[in-house]
């Protein structure tokens, strides 16, 4: 069965037609939600480098079109069946699915897959759509299960990062101390707001840093979060006493479901007790079309301490 929305206009979307093509403005029709759904009319999308990751190299993408775009803000407009936990109006902050054209997050209206809850939180009344669109994928990215490592350290590279930002947070949560991490000198002050005990500038060479961490603490580094995966940040030392894991912050994933329920059922608290903050945010002009110039500015470096954040409903 199909809805059709807004009397007679088809709703928008920012679609990704076909492998290495580029992002267009169209429309298409949206489908009633399935069981367990919720349909969420979206008020804020916000942007994370994944999405311009699929338009250069296709990763993640299995078929075309798409419509990318992961972390939501909006209204819930129609419920599944058996949803029991939202009703009709809640402001609802969620985890979009760019694998499922109807669970993208740049477009007006979508079904975002509520599945038990794990994907899904209200907005306490402290946030605004477009703060807490800046919270999904980030807060995920950083949740990681990990040995009970109390009051000891870890070192997290690129703590301005969105994921960045959301992993501090969560490892002060978690008891870890001194909380070490690195940012450009202009994050310092953005970067100890979060949490971390001490800043290094992200230009410090690998030995340097290490060098300067060696003054923070006697107790050996257990756990390296490098939120930023890029070759400069990456330690080559494999197999010296060190492992290198690499981490999906999807709940799409059944192997991630049971921690993300768990992350996900305490998301409206932590933000509603200012427990975790949500990313500082710029608003981008021209709704959907506005997006795309925005994730240029992302692939060129240019987004620093913030998160961008559209309104698809601005969309001309
Ligand atoms: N595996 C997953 O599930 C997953 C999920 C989410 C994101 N990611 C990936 O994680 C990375 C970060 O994503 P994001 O959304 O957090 O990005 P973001 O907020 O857009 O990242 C921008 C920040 O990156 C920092 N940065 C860039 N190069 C750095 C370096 N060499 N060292 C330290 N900081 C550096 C910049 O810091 P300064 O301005 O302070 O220099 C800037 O504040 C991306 O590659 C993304 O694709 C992976």
């Amino acid at each position: 069965m199909w809805l059709v929305i807004n009397k007679g206009t088809m709703p928008k979307a920012l679609i990704f037609p076909k492998k290495r093509g580029n992002f267009k403005v169209g429309s298409r029709s949206i489908s009633s939600p399935g069981t367990g759904q919720l349909l969420v009319k979206i008020r804020s999308a916000a942007l994370n480098p994944v999405d311009y990751k699929i338009r250069d190299t296709g990763i993640s993408v299995t078929h075309c079109p798409v419509i990318s775009g992961v972390d939501i803000a909006g209204i819930v407009q129609e419920l599944g069946e058996g949803v029991e936990n939202f009703r009709k109006g809640n402001k609802v902050l969620a985890h979009g699915n760019f694998s499922i054209i109807d669970q993208g997050a740049f477009q007006r209206l979508e079904g975002v897959n509520y599945i038990t809850g794990y994907i899904a939180s209200q907005i306490p009344s402290n946030q605004s759509f477009d703060s807490a669109a800046t919270v999904p994928l980030g807060e995920q990215s950083g949740s990681r299960d990990t040995p009970s490592l109390s009051e000891k350290p870890i070192v997290i590279l690129g703590g301005s990062s969105s994921v960045g930002s959301y992993t501090i947070q969560l490892a002060r949560l978690s008891g870890f101390y001194p909380v070490v991490t690195t940012a450009s000198p202009n994050n310092e002050d953005l970067v100890m707001g979060y949490g971390a005990t001490h800043f290094f500038d992200r230009h410090l060479s690998g030995n340097q840093l290490a060098a300067a961490i060696s003054k923070v603490t006697d107790s050996p580094i257990r756990i390296v979060f490098d939120t930023i995966s890029l070759p400069e940040t990456q330690s080559e030392d494999e197999g010296k006493g060190r492992k290198a894991v690499s981490t999906i912050g999807s709940p799409h994933l059944p192997h991630n479901h049971e921690l993300f329920r768990s992350s996900w059922a305490m998301v409206e608290k932590w933000l509603s007790k200012g427990i975790i903050q949500p990313n500082n945010h710029e608003i981008l002009p021209n709704g959907l079309e506005g997006i795309i110039g925005g994730l240029e500015r992302m692939r060129m470096g240019q987004v620093s301490g913030t998160k961008l954040v559209a309104h698809p409903q601005e969309t001309q």
